[in-house]
């Protein structure tokens, strides 16, 4: 038996194929590589490119390779992208989500987990948010996500497949033992991209939005070290195979960090001091979004290894460094 990590050549993917092949886990990526990188995917693991969408495919490497785990991260995954292209998100996020979910039920896959978003609840008044809060996304992201979500559990209540959902907060860092991190030159994640800028790779780092009913104006986000987020899988799929019921679960720490106090963590950590710029808003952004974050230590015993925003920054910032040695992705 195998797990199949979707989007394994991707930021996250990638960081659950190292701690599925720690624990020796056997494993094999789907990617299509439209944002992911075949170099992200460890040499010892079958890498098969395609899309998820294509059901021959994914239905021949599921047999082949006696999936019996889908681990799915693959999906568009840029806020203000999803505003500007609603259809290409619902087509990538849901559509072929949903066509992914009908193969492994064919398959007879047991087990699946898949990354959801905060992003599902919506803007959201300030307060931590509860799993059981209700779900009013504000962008076609959002709703790309959620409708996914509903399309798992009503196929968990029709066929033998039992699920995990996680709700991800703002994910951020890199693997500690440095081998592998966000490596997508033109990512928008706040953390990398003042990463970028402290290394002179940007002229300079935009701040969207000042005028946000928050402490300090700018919006308000919960990081999460992606290396803790990889390991709450690991405890969701310990949690399935023990015969654990299906669960929806925030994964955040309970902590918010504003746009400007990250800022000034980047610059401290980087010891450089450079040039921000205050923008508007972007379409589709909440003020603020931080988790409760209690149910998922509670009920997966899951506990954080790097619960620290300077820590999450300076494995952001090594990796960072790493891609702009020779060769290096
Ligand atoms: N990064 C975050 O802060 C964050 C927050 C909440 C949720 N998420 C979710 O986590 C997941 C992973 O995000 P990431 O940051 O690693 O993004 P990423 O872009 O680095 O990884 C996504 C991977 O999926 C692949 N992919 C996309 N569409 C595909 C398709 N149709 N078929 C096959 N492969 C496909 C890409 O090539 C890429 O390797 C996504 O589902 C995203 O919605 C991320």
């Amino acid at each position: 038996m195998a797990v199949m990590v979707t989007g394994g050549a991707g930021y996250i993917g990638s960081h659950m194929v190292l701690a599925l092949l720690d624990r020796g886990e056997k494993v094999v990526v789907l990617d299509n590589l439209s944002t992911g990188f075949a170099s992200a995917v460890p040499t010892n693991v079958p890498l098969v490119v395609g899309d998820m969408g294509d059901q021959a495919l994914v239905a021949s490497a599921m047999r082949e390779h006696a999936i019996d785990t889908v681990v799915h991260f693959a999906a568009k995954i840029v806020v203000p992208e999803s505003v500007s292209d609603p259809l290409g998100y619902y087509l990538n996020n849901t559509v072929k989500a949903r066509a992914l979910i009908e193969t492994a039920v064919e398959c007879g896959v047991k087990h699946f987990v898949f990354s959801s978003t905060a992003a599902v609840y919506g803007d959201v008044s300030g307060d931590p948010v509860d799993e059981d809060d209700p779900t009013s996304p504000v962008s076609p992201y959002g709703r790309s996500k959620l409708m996914t979500e509903w399309i798992l559990r009503d196929t968990a209540a029709a066929h033998p497949l039992k699920f995990v959902v996680l709700r991800y907060f703002n994910v951020a860092g890199a693997d500690p033992k440095g081998r592998t991190g966000q490596s997508t030159p033109a990512a928008t994640h706040l953390i990398k991209v003042a990463c970028q800028t402290a290394l002179g790779q940007r002229p300079f780092l935009e701040i969207f939005g000042t005028d946000f009913p928050t402490r300090d104006g700018s919006c308000l986000r919960d990081y999460i070290h992606v290396t803790d987020l990889a390991n709450a899988h690991i405890a969701s799929l310990d949690h399935l195979r023990a015969g654990g019921d299906n669960l929806t679960l925030n994964c955040g720490y309970g902590q918010g960090y504003s746009v400007l106090e990250v800022v000034e963590t980047v610059k401290r950590v980087s010891g450089v001091d450079f040039e921000t710029r205050r923008s508007g808003r972007r379409a589709g952004d909440p003020a603020a979004i931080v988790a409760t974050g209690e149910r998922v230590r509670e009920v997966l015993g899951w506990t954080p290894q790097y619960d620290d925003l300077d820590t999450i920054v300076t494995h952001a910032l090594e990796w960072e460094k790493h891609l702009t040695t020779p060769n290096a992705r």
